[in-house]
């Protein structure tokens, strides 16, 4: 029998990774690069903190790199790609693929797969649970229960309120639909404009700034693409209500900073809730940090769950291997 399609890991988490598939594929070729590092993929092919698993020399290393057909990852250093000669089809770790279809060095005869984890679910927790606490104002009590002050503020609710959703996919929807079921009235976006069953309205890549002034919040949850890069400007955040809240769940670079952090210093915008940004880690001198009406967390909204990722990909791995169709391809004219 001949052997199956070699399957290369790069990933931060690359032994987790290959035990992981070797449990799922036990007939599969499967080797492991560990990543130094999640943001940039930044591994090194030789050094302590990130020798490769396939072994310690370069030799082993080189040699899975040129024989892998299939690649699991997240993020690869420039460079990496030139020498996997061999690749047919990639599978992203994560949802977004946008510095995979960015790179020139991805031959355009390479399939790319995304994955969809539990992404929805997270992102839906992340964004109900930062609404919640931004509307109850639970960071406030906690403020005064320090002070012993038994103040009472005004408890305004969800399901007063309304949420514009930007990007109705795999993330977006699932959380359009928790917002709904917590009485929200929800507005959102999609490139089509699309109606969707209990979404409010639906709105479209040529008149979505027209849901803005309704928004209470809005949520960005839409790959990045060339169309989304910078979409929400200054422009768009004024557009917003007074006291509005943004929360990012998608790319730091779909948000204008300079723009937001003046919408949040002139106290425009009630919040931001920032899971995303232009450059991550977040530099430890951004003006963000310092912010008090920014909520920030080092993207973790959804993270890519090993055992949940894994299960995915072998399930297209069996397809590939058998000529069948993949799931979650990506269309790289529209960028997921
Ligand atoms: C995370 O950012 C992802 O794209 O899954």
């Amino acid at each position: 029998m001949n052997e199956k399609p070699r399957i290369l890991v790069w990933h931060v988490q690359g032994d987790a990774y290959r035990d992981a598939l070797r449990e799922r594929l036990p007939d599969a070729p499967i080797e492991a690069i560990n990543a130094a590092r999640h943001e940039n993929g930044g591994a090194v092919l030789s050094g302590p903190d990130s020798g490769p698993a396939v072994g310690d020399d370069a030799s082993a290393t080189a040699d899975a790199m040129s024989s892998a057909e299939v690649l699991l990852a997240w993020k690869l250093p420039p460079g990496a790609l030139a020498p996997m000669s061999a690749l047919r089809w990639v599978q992203v770790t994560g949802a977004g693929v946008d510095h995979f279809l960015e790179s020139s060095e991805l031959p355009a005869a390479v399939t790319v797969t995304r994955s969809l984890g539990r992404f929805g679910i997270q992102v839906s927790e992340y964004v109900v649970g930062y609404l919640l606490h931004h509307l109850i104002g639970i960071g406030a009590y906690r403020d005064q229960q320090r002070r012993h002050d038994w103040t009472r503020g005004e408890r305004p609710l969800l399901a007063d309120r309304t949420v514009g959703i930007v990007g109705l996919g795999s993330l977006g929807l699932p959380t359009a639909r928790a917002l709904v079921a917590l009485g929200a009235r929800v507005l959102g976006v999609r490139r089509s404009g699309l109606a969707l069953d209990g979404i409010d309205e639906v709105f479209s890549a040529a008149n979505w700034r027209d849901m803005l002034p309704a928004c209470n919040a809005l949520v960005i949850a839409a790959p990045k693409t060339a169309d989304t890069v910078g979409m929400i400007d200054r422009e768009a955040l004024a557009a917003l209500p007074a006291g509005a809240v943004l929360i990012n769940v998608s790319r730091g670079d779909l948000v204008d900073e300079d723009a937001l952090l003046a919408a949040l210093e002139s106290g425009h915008l009630g919040a931001a809730v920032l899971d995303v940004f232009a450059t991550e880690p977040l530099p430890e001198d951004h003006p963000l940090w310092d912010q008090p009406r920014a909520l920030i967390t080092p993207h973790i909204a959804a993270p890519s769950e090993v055992e949940v990722i894994a299960d995915e990909f072998a399930e297209n791995y069996r397809r590939y291997v058998a000529g069948r169709e993949l799931i979650n391809v990506v269309d790289p004219e529209r960028g997921y």
